[in-house]
């Protein structure tokens, strides 16, 4: 390239060409820009043109699919909804207005949010045959292997939602899971904990009528404390989207096939128990306890810097953020309102976790492989403080990701582009060989 020519840059170059070294074989590929953010190499052609496959295990470069829903700028810490920056909706808006907005890419006016919410709150209630499938469970499972198997059994139950080529039946099942699974939540830990189940009350907001499901008897009368109410409607708004995630890709690889909805969220959920991912809540409560005081940090912060060990500082690190998770900002501010308003005059919990930041962030091992904070790691802080046992947090998660799986569910099934999800592979087994019968085996 002539030292004259503009240097284009990634934002404004059309295309890459790729040449197969050593023949005067190659191909122009084109690039797809964004609105923001990379734009992608279409490589559809590529193995029909050079006759190669890109090889990207954990596909940290690879797009998989074109969408309008979550932008995420890991470098700067901005996270996106259909545009709106996450701590205005953390700050101004509420969960069903944020499910409507991730659903149909507006924020509803008044009379749609109304009847949104009208629709959300009348499919709160589950089947009472599901409701016995409870009892198929040891009262000691873990509540997310409860959410996994009820909302899989939904397919059994609502067969009236299950064509995805129908939009009003597609409708239905969202509201459906939208409404249901805070209910099944809600009862997987009542059900673990010997009490009756509570059952929803549509005169309640969606966090408060969670709060009401898990800690209401039928014994006495309870109302939900409000700040507690706006710390889990907040909770739920940091926890609804997050692009093409893990559990978010596991449910649009699942409806690639055609599969119903309650099948692709039961393997949404599924997907997001593994500690690695929405498992980590959980997990960052049982570290802070077995690191137990401040002077224990240096010794666990050496362990997870140790290639040789498996440790990790759970709540630590990001594929994408390379930069502080804004949901985790605004989650240590929730943490410290929730506490006030408890009179938790001191966490120790919360004073380790700060501590373990601290040092954390000031750690070369960590700067230089920008391992920050994320939405995990101060969560579980917070719902301990409200009384939700640890083993619910990711439970938690999966109620609120369900809207975000939702609407990536949905817009895959209406994009008229969308085919069967198929990775390929690089082979290194065996070339072809012959059967050797047993007698003639080594
Ligand atoms: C969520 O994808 C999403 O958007 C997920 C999520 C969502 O909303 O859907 O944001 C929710 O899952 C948040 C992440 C929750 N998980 C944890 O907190 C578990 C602890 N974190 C790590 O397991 C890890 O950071 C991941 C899984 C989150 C990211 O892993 P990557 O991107 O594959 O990074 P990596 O394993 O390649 O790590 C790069 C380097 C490695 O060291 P080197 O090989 O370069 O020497 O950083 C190290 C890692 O060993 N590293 C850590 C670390 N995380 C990464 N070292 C110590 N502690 C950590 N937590």
């Amino acid at each position: 390239m002539n030292d004259t020519a503009p240097v284009a840059s990634a934002a404004t170059a059309q295309s890459i060409t790729i040449t197969l070294d050593g023949t005067n074989r190659s191909m122009t590929i084109p690039l797809i820009p964004g609105t923001i953010g990379p734009s992608v190499a279409d490589i559809r052609k590529l193995y029909g043109e050079l006759g190669i496959f890109t090889y990207d295990p954990g596909y940290g470069g690879t797009a998989a699919c074109e969408s309008k829903i979550t932008y995420i700028d890991g470098d700067e810490g901005i996270l996106l909804h259909r545009g709106y920056p996450i701590e205005q909706l953390a700050e101004h808006s509420s969960f069903l207005e944020v499910a409507y907005l991730l659903m149909h890419g507006e924020l509803p006016s008044q009379a749609e949010l109304t009847e949104f919410t009208y629709n959300v709150s009348h499919h709160t209630m589950i089947h009472e045959q599901l409701r016995r499938v409870f009892e198929g469970f040891r009262r000691d499972a873990h509540p997310m292997a409860v959410m996994t198997g009820m909302v899989g059994a939904m397919s059994a139950f609502y067969h009236d939602s299950l064509d995805i080529n129908d939009p009003r039946q597609r409708e239905i099942s969202a509201f459906r899971l939208i409404a249901k699974v805070p209910t099944i939540a809600a009862w997987a830990y009542k059900y673990s904990v010997g009490q009756p189940f509570t059952y929803p009350r549509n005169d309640l907001s969606y966090a408060e009528n969670f709060l009401y499901m898990m800690n209401a008897v039928p014994v006495e009368p309870y109302k939900v404390n409000p700040v507690l109410a706006q710390a889990m409607n907040r909770i739920f708004i940091l926890h609804a989207d997050h692009e093409q995630n893990a559990s978010t890709s596991t449910v649009r690889l699942s409806g690639s096939t055609g599969a119903n909805p309650f099948a692709c969220i039961a393997a949404g959920i599924a997907s997001l128990w593994g500690p690695a991912h929405g498992g980590a809540n959980e997990a960052v409560l049982k570290m802070l306890a077995e690191i137990g005081h401040v002077r224990n940090i240096p010794e666990y912060v050496e362990k997870a810097k140790d290639p040789k060990s498996n440790f990790r500082l759970m709540g630590f690190g990001h594929r994408v953020y390379k930069n502080y998770d804004p949901r985790a900002k605004i989650m240590q501010r929730t943490c410290r309102e929730v506490l006030d308003e408890l009179n938790i005059k001191d966490e120790p919990l919360l004073d380790l976790a700060m501590e373990l930041e601290k040092i954390a962030l000031h750690d070369d091992y960590f700067v230089k492989r920008k391992l920050y904070p994320n939405v995990d790691f101060y969560s579980g802080i917070i719902l301990k403080a409200m009384g939700i046992p640890t083993s619910m947090f990711t439970v938690l998660f999966a109620v609120a990701r369900t809207v975000g799986w939702i609407s990536q569910w949905k817009e895959m099934i209406e994009d008229p582009s969308q085919r069967i999800g198929r990775p390929r592979q690089v082979y290194k087994g065996a070339t072809q060989r012959d059967y050797v019968p047993m007698a003639g085996r080594g």
